[in-house]
């Protein structure tokens, strides 16, 4: 029993970083949680309380090895097609986040932001994305952890070709000085080098509309793990087969 509960014990205990190279930017589509609640016969909503947890601890881990900007796709455009309950739980989940980070981003050293059309969120969630936001921006020497929230890449670039046309249209633009640049000036992740690192759990093979410009040149992972079951170690053995990767950019 006391060699059980040693190894339990052993079993239990975070990687700890180590001295491997790690992505600056890694993304990750986080799904699955409704197929893990529904393999333990619980509503779906419990797999979204899983999983909003196991962001928590991927953030942390991610922010203590060293990567500097973590991305996670939280909720998509299309995600309001799934039932009322189902999406005010999701929501529920950014609010006790969001007001969470707001608190804890000095402590913990991650500066959390959000990003997406915000504007048809509920006016007491926007609330706390613009205080959430105002926070991380204080605080440009720390690990970034975006959460995308009624995030499409379709409509990224969308609002971006329509801000680039009246930008034009003001006379502040020539159409011949539009540039690759000016485009990924105008989307939301303006601020940030694009994702080197795409992982999507659960074992769906697509992108389902994510960082779609952006990721023109990731590195793509795709594992059969459900997010809510998503550990540091597989973090780990995600990022050593990154390292594996020859990124050639087009060239030779
Ligand atoms: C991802 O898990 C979370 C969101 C899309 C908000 P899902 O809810 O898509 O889980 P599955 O794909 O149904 O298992
Ligand atoms: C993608 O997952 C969106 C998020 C993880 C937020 P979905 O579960 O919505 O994607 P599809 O429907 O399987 O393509
Ligand atoms: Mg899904």
């Amino acid at each position: 029993m006391a060699l059980f509960n040693i190894l339990k014990k052993e079993d239990s205990t975070p990687p700890q970083p180590s001295d491997r190279p790690v992505p600056q930017h890694i993304a990750v589509i986080m799904d699955g949680n409704g197929r893990w609640a529904k393999k333990r016969g619980l509503p779906r909503t419990a797999g979204h309380k899983v999983g909003a947890e196991t962001f928590r601890t991927i953030a942390t881990y991610c922010k203590n090895i060293g990567v500097k900007y973590f991305t996670v796709y939280a909720f998509s455009t299309e995600n309001w097609k799934r039932p009322e309950e189902e999406v005010s739980t999701l929501m529920n989940l950014f609010r006790r986040y969001l007001k969470e980070a707001i608190d804890t981003m000095a402590k913990d050293e991650i500066a959390v932001q959000v990003i997406g059309d915000l504007s048809v969120l509920a006016p007491d969630i926007r609330e706390l994305v613009a205080r959430c936001n105002a926070e991380a921006q204080k605080r440009p020497e720390f690990s970034v952890a975006t959460l995308c929230i009624n995030y499409g890449g379709r409509d990224e670039i969308k609002n971006a070709v329509r801000a680039i046309a009246q930008e034009v249209q003001a006379g502040q633009l020539k159409p011949e000085d539009i540039t690759e640049d000016t485009i990924s000036q105008h989307l939301y992740t303006a601020h940030m080098p694009d994702p080197d690192f795409i992982i999507r759990p659960s074992g769906e093979i697509r992108t389902s509309n994510f960082l779609l410009w952006q990721s023109a040149y990731a590195e793509y992972y795709f594992t059969d793990v459900l997010w809510p079951d998503f550990k540091p170690a597989d973090m780990d053995a995600a990022i050593d087969e990154f390292n594996r990767r020859n990124r050639r950019f087009g060239g030779v």
